[in-house]
């Protein structure tokens, strides 16, 4: 019997944050992208900038196994080769760890007529349904449900191209439907598609392997099928919401931090808010740097689709506004229940009330003090850390697997900064 060890961050807090950080390439992005790399029947694909956390590993062990040879020639580079396609199964365990691995159903359809891939997991954010994602796969000409806990189906005649509404903006169902649409038969137009940068740099690879994809960015998009795609050359964008976790860090530290390699413009929404919260916010073509005071002022955000204030900025800034001066309002709109990690910044010392499931009345305090959390999904893992960077004293937080899935090296990048954290294994 092996030793269960069981990990998580040891943070010294209170100690202001200052230097450069680079920022990896999107997870958000990474994911389609491998995916739809694995669209192409010829010739191999090179994907530059590609993180290596655990959910784009977790993804790239499902190709695999469909018969996909994907293997990273540097740290950031990985080369996806998939004549062949020998397998319509996606393995249990990787796939129902992922939330991305809706998009394998949308790679297998479209290529194979047939998908048999397990139920998503992903973060413990309220209920995740894929109800959007079957209804677009069903407009594509798939017969296509939920059987034994996996998304089955089969489009015997191929996919063949519609028009489909897409429910709330839903990023993953954009993706999913380019993905499976760019070998569709005619031509698909997705309407209220989502907006957000990682739909754009989907369908700029698409564009190289050969596809046609029109209007990503834009809340319609028009996908024109093609027979066959090839490999292409990419670059996947800078993750924004790294980004944005690290501006909050210094924030949220009194710090001063540059982060490089991103781009400004996918930042926009945050900085507003960093400004209006006393910080000073500083743009170059590929930085953005903040200064800021020891204590913030207070303020109200909502969530919304890109290029509103993105949920997965929120734990992260709620933690932020635990120590500003006045009582902050922050709005949920994207999930249905993503303050549950509120109850662990409380352990803390933070003054949070939750009206409702989806609004959380933060009363600024002084000072938070360290102790041992849980991390319960990704994003509430940052917002613990960056309160546990703020807080006096030391901070344990666990559930290390989750901040993994999305995070390279972020203790490694945030002791760069001068902060007091350490990986341990118990
Ligand atoms: C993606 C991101 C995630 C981010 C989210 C919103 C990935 C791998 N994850 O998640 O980090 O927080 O966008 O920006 O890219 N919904 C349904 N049925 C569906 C699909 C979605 O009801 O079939 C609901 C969701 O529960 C949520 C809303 O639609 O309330 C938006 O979700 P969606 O944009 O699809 O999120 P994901 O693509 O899963």
């Amino acid at each position: 019997m092996g030793v269960v060890t069981v990990a998580f961050y040891s943070i010294d807090g209170g100690v202001r944050l200052h230097g450069d950080v680079p920022i990896s390439g999107a997870k958000n992005a990474a994911l389609p992208a491998v995916v739809a790399a694995a669209l192409a029947s010829d010739g191999e694909s090179v994907i530059e900038n590609v993180p290596q956390h655990t959910d784009v590993l977790d993804l790239l062990a499902i190709l695999e196994e469909l018969g996909v040879q994907a293997a990273f020639t540097g740290p950031k580079t990985l080369s996806i080769a998939a004549s062949e396609l020998r397998n319509h199964r996606a393995p249990y365990a990787p796939a129902s760890r992922l939330r991305a691995s809706t998009y394998i159903a949308g790679l297998l359809l479209a290529r194979l007529g047939r998908a048999e891939v397990a139920l998503p997991g992903g973060d413990d954010i309220g209920a995740r349904p894929v109800d959007f994602h079957l209804r677009g796969l069903r407009a594509l000409g798939a017969d296509v449900g939920v059987v034994h806990g996996a998304i089955e189906g089969e489009a015997r005649q191929g996919l063949q191209g519609a028009q489909f509404f897409v429910d709330r903006q839903s990023v993953g169902t954009t993706c999913n439907l380019m993905i499976a649409a760019s070998l569709a038969q005619g031509t698909t137009v997705l309407q209220n598609a989502a907006r957000e940068p990682e739909v754009v740099d989907l369908a700029n690879l698409l564009n190289a392997m050969g596809g046609r994809v029109l209007g990503a960015g834009t809340g319609s998009i028009r996908i024109e099928g093609v027979a066959a795609l090839h490999g292409a050359r990419h670059e996947i964008i800078p993750d924004r919401i790294e980004a944005g976790t690290f501006l909050l860090a210094a924030a949220a530290t009194g710090g001063r931090v540059t982060v490089h390699a991103v781009i400004p413009e996918h930042l926009q929404a945050l900085l507003e808010k960093l400004r209006m919260c006393g910080i000073r916010v500083r743009r170059t073509a590929d930085a953005v740097t903040v200064d800021a005071p020891a204590r913030l002022r207070a303020l109200d955000a909502r969530t919304e689709p890109y290029p509103g204030f993105p949920t997965d900025l929120q734990p992260q800034i709620v933690a932020v506004l635990a120590r500003a001066d006045g009582v902050s309002v922050i709005e949920e709109t994207v999930f249905e229940n993503r303050l549950g990690y509120t109850n662990d910044l409380v352990r803390l010392g933070a003054e949070i009330r939750i009206i409702g499931q989806n609004t959380a009345i933060v009363t600024g305090v002084e000072t938070l003090s360290g102790a041992p959390v849980e991390a319960v999904d990704i994003r509430a893992g940052a917002a613990l850390i960056i309160a546990g960077l703020a807080a006096d004293g030391r901070t344990e937080v666990a559930g290390v697997r989750h901040i993994a899935r999305g995070y390279e090296d972020l203790e490694g990048k945030l002791r760069h900064l001068g902060a007091h954290i350490s990986l341990v294994d118990a």
